[in-house]
């Protein structure tokens, strides 16, 4: 039985001090929620202030990104080393919006993935495709070459702390979302192509979530299918009322 994993990526958005109030408000309401594990990305600035007050909670803190170096010369990066002192238990890898603003390819996705495990962070790989590669039919081709690729040289064991991310690009922050019978169709090939690079249980164990316009009126649908393990949500994890309602996606109202 795989544990639902939900994650609220905040993207570029609350000063420290909003975050600090939100986080305040969630830990409190957030509070008796034992069967799904919670996790909130803040920005980085944030990460620090939030760490502390998500001291004693289970809610856990991820980050957006990282750096494929642990120190050294690179203005402006963050290592996995300082993201692990701070309290980070989790870091998204490969986000789409990384990956078209910056560049990031299935190469520094793959070297990120391995030095975030080095340092006992465990990574969401976010994969997906694009409006065009979708209305192509390309979408099994691109996110199994985002999967074998970014996945490279990961063994079983490192894989029990990998979570993927399928969202599809059209999804994010569009109101779009793929049916939760297409989401899973990707799902169930998703967990096949781990399967075929690892083994069947290493396939089976992994969580995976969906992400694109995840909302309190379309959780429960998704969370019914088979392979979806959990959400990685933007939008709508910036509101305490509308995450609150995500993470009790199973308590009827
Ligand atoms: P939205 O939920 O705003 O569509 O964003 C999804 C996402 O990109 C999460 O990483």
């Amino acid at each position: 039985m795989r544990k639902s994993l939900i994650a609220g990526n905040w993207k570029m958005n609350k000063t420290v001090s909003e975050a600090v109030d939100f986080t305040n408000n969630l830990k409190s309401a957030l509070r008796d929620v034992q069967d799904v594990e919670m996790v909130i990305c803040p920005t980085f600035v944030a990460l620090s202030e939030v760490s502390k007050m998500l001291e004693g909670s289970s809610i856990k803190l991820g980050a957006q990104n990282m750096y494929m170096q642990k120190n050294g010369a690179y203005t402006g990066e963050i290592s996995p080393l300082m993201l692990k002192e701070i309290g980070c238990r989790y870091v998204i890898i490969g986000h789409s919006e990384r990956r078209q603003y910056f560049r990031e390819d299935n190469k520094s996705v793959n070297a990120k993935i391995k030095l975030a495990l080095k340092y006992q962070l465990r990574p969401i790989l976010c994969v997906g495709e694009t409006l065009s590669e979708y209305q192509n039919n390309q979408t099994i081709d691109v996110v199994k070459t985002e999967i074998t690729e970014g996945l490279a040289g990961i063994d079983n064991e490192q894989m029990s702390n990998v979570a993927i991310a399928y969202e599809p690009i059209w999804a994010i922050g569009t109101g779009k979302t793929a049916t939760p019978n297409d989401a899973n169709k990707v799902h169930k090939i998703i967990r096949k192509i781990i399967s075929d690079m690892l083994d069947a249980k290493t396939g089976e164990k992994t969580r995976i979530q969906y992400g694109g316009s995840v909302k309190p009126d379309n959780i429960n649908a998704l969370m019914e299918e088979s392979d979806i393990d959990g959400a990685l949500v933007g939008g709508a994890s910036l509101s305490v009322e509308s995450f609150i309602r995500i993470v009790n996606y199973d308590k009827k109202d």
